[in-house]
Protein backbone atom coordinates (compact mmCIF):
# COMPACT_ATOMS: atom_id res chain seq x y z
CA UNK A 1 0.00 0.00 0.00
CA UNK A 2 1.97 3.72 -1.06
CA UNK A 3 2.55 5.64 1.84
CA UNK A 4 0.03 7.96 0.07
CA UNK A 5 -3.01 6.23 1.12
CA UNK A 6 -2.19 6.75 4.76
CA UNK A 7 -2.06 10.41 4.51
CA UNK A 8 -5.04 12.21 5.75
CA UNK A 9 -6.39 15.25 4.52
CA UNK A 10 -9.26 17.67 5.55
CA UNK A 11 -10.48 21.25 5.85
CA UNK A 12 -8.04 22.64 8.61
CA UNK A 13 -10.80 25.09 9.66
CA UNK A 14 -13.20 21.75 10.77
CA UNK A 15 -10.23 19.03 11.68
CA UNK A 16 -7.42 19.86 14.49
CA UNK A 17 -5.60 17.68 12.68
CA UNK A 18 -4.69 19.47 8.99
CA UNK A 19 -1.75 21.72 9.09
CA UNK A 20 -2.47 25.43 7.72
CA UNK A 21 0.51 26.43 5.26
CA UNK A 22 0.21 30.48 5.96
CA UNK A 23 2.23 33.00 3.20
CA UNK A 24 1.58 35.13 0.27
CA UNK A 25 -0.66 34.18 -2.62
CA UNK A 26 1.83 35.74 -4.52
CA UNK A 27 5.72 35.92 -4.07
CA UNK A 28 8.54 37.29 -5.89
CA UNK A 29 10.77 35.56 -7.95
CA UNK A 30 13.76 34.48 -5.98
CA UNK A 31 12.86 36.74 -2.86
CA UNK A 32 12.72 35.49 0.40
CA UNK A 33 9.33 35.40 2.05
CA UNK A 34 7.47 33.78 4.99
CA UNK A 35 6.21 30.93 5.67
CA UNK A 36 4.18 29.63 8.52
CA UNK A 37 3.11 26.61 9.56
CA UNK A 38 0.95 25.04 12.00
CA UNK A 39 -1.68 22.54 13.70
CA UNK A 40 -4.60 23.47 15.46
CA UNK A 41 -5.21 27.13 14.17
CA UNK A 42 -8.80 27.03 14.65
CA UNK A 43 -8.96 23.87 16.41
CA UNK A 44 -6.61 23.23 19.09
CA UNK A 45 -4.72 20.02 19.02
CA UNK A 46 -3.83 18.48 22.31
CA UNK A 47 0.04 18.89 23.16
CA UNK A 48 0.57 16.18 25.92
CA UNK A 49 2.70 13.85 26.51
CA UNK A 50 0.15 10.88 25.51
CA UNK A 51 -0.59 13.32 22.78
CA UNK A 52 0.76 15.52 20.55
CA UNK A 53 2.14 16.51 17.36
CA UNK A 54 5.69 15.26 16.64
CA UNK A 55 6.89 16.89 13.74
CA UNK A 56 5.74 18.69 10.62
CA UNK A 57 7.71 18.37 7.20
CA UNK A 58 7.15 21.25 4.85
CA UNK A 59 7.76 20.12 0.47
CA UNK A 60 7.75 22.45 -2.19
CA UNK A 61 7.21 20.97 -5.84
CA UNK A 62 7.62 23.26 -8.70
CA UNK A 63 4.78 23.55 -11.50
CA UNK A 64 5.19 21.31 -14.44
CA UNK A 65 8.20 19.58 -12.51
CA UNK A 66 7.85 15.72 -11.40
CA UNK A 67 9.68 15.66 -8.02
CA UNK A 68 9.05 17.53 -4.81
CA UNK A 69 11.70 19.27 -3.03
CA UNK A 70 11.98 19.15 0.74
CA UNK A 71 12.42 22.23 2.30
CA UNK A 72 12.06 22.01 6.01
CA UNK A 73 11.59 19.44 8.91
CA UNK A 74 10.41 20.96 12.25
CA UNK A 75 10.23 18.39 15.40
CA UNK A 76 8.51 19.38 18.37
CA UNK A 77 10.24 17.73 21.39
CA UNK A 78 9.14 18.74 24.60
CA UNK A 79 5.39 17.37 25.68
CA UNK A 80 5.85 17.70 29.68
CA UNK A 81 7.42 14.56 30.11
CA UNK A 82 9.58 14.40 33.37
CA UNK A 83 10.78 12.56 36.10
CA UNK A 84 7.59 13.37 38.30
CA UNK A 85 5.91 11.61 35.49
CA UNK A 86 3.64 12.67 32.39
CA UNK A 87 2.31 16.33 31.65
CA UNK A 88 4.42 17.15 35.33
CA UNK A 89 7.14 18.48 33.43
CA UNK A 90 8.10 22.35 32.45
CA UNK A 91 7.80 22.43 28.98
CA UNK A 92 5.79 22.10 26.10
CA UNK A 93 6.59 22.67 22.17
CA UNK A 94 3.94 23.98 20.14
CA UNK A 95 3.49 22.92 16.72
CA UNK A 96 3.91 26.19 15.42
CA UNK A 97 7.01 27.06 12.81
CA UNK A 98 8.04 30.20 11.06
CA UNK A 99 10.69 30.06 8.53
CA UNK A 100 11.94 31.68 5.28
CA UNK A 101 12.66 30.60 1.68
CA UNK A 102 12.38 31.66 -1.71
CA UNK A 103 11.90 29.96 -5.17
CA UNK A 104 12.31 30.85 -8.58
CA UNK A 105 8.93 29.75 -9.86
CA UNK A 106 5.31 29.12 -9.26
CA UNK A 107 4.36 25.68 -7.12
CA UNK A 108 2.84 23.98 -4.68
CA UNK A 109 3.71 24.28 -0.86
CA UNK A 110 2.68 20.58 0.99
CA UNK A 111 2.64 20.27 5.05
CA UNK A 112 3.06 16.76 6.65
CA UNK A 113 2.09 16.62 10.01
CA UNK A 114 2.57 13.49 12.64
CA UNK A 115 0.19 12.80 15.08
CA UNK A 116 1.83 10.45 17.30
CA UNK A 117 -1.76 8.57 17.51
CA UNK A 118 -3.68 9.65 14.81
CA UNK A 119 -1.33 9.57 11.97
CA UNK A 120 -0.27 11.57 9.00
CA UNK A 121 -2.37 14.46 7.47
CA UNK A 122 -1.45 16.90 4.88
CA UNK A 123 -2.37 20.28 3.49
CA UNK A 124 -1.34 22.22 0.17
CA UNK A 125 -1.34 25.99 -0.94
CA UNK A 126 -0.50 27.34 -4.10
CA UNK A 127 1.67 30.08 -4.76
CA UNK A 128 2.01 31.99 -7.40
CA UNK A 129 5.38 33.81 -8.80
CA UNK A 130 5.73 37.52 -9.74
CA UNK A 131 8.89 38.94 -11.53
FE1 LIG B 1 -4.13 13.70 17.51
Amino acid sequence: MPLGDWIQTADWKAEKHAPVVDCPDEVVVDTPFTINVSVGKEIAHPNTTEHHVSWIDVFFKPDGVKFAHHVGRFEFKAHGESVKGANQGPAYTHPNVTFSMQVNGAGTLTALALCNIHGLWESSKTIQVSL
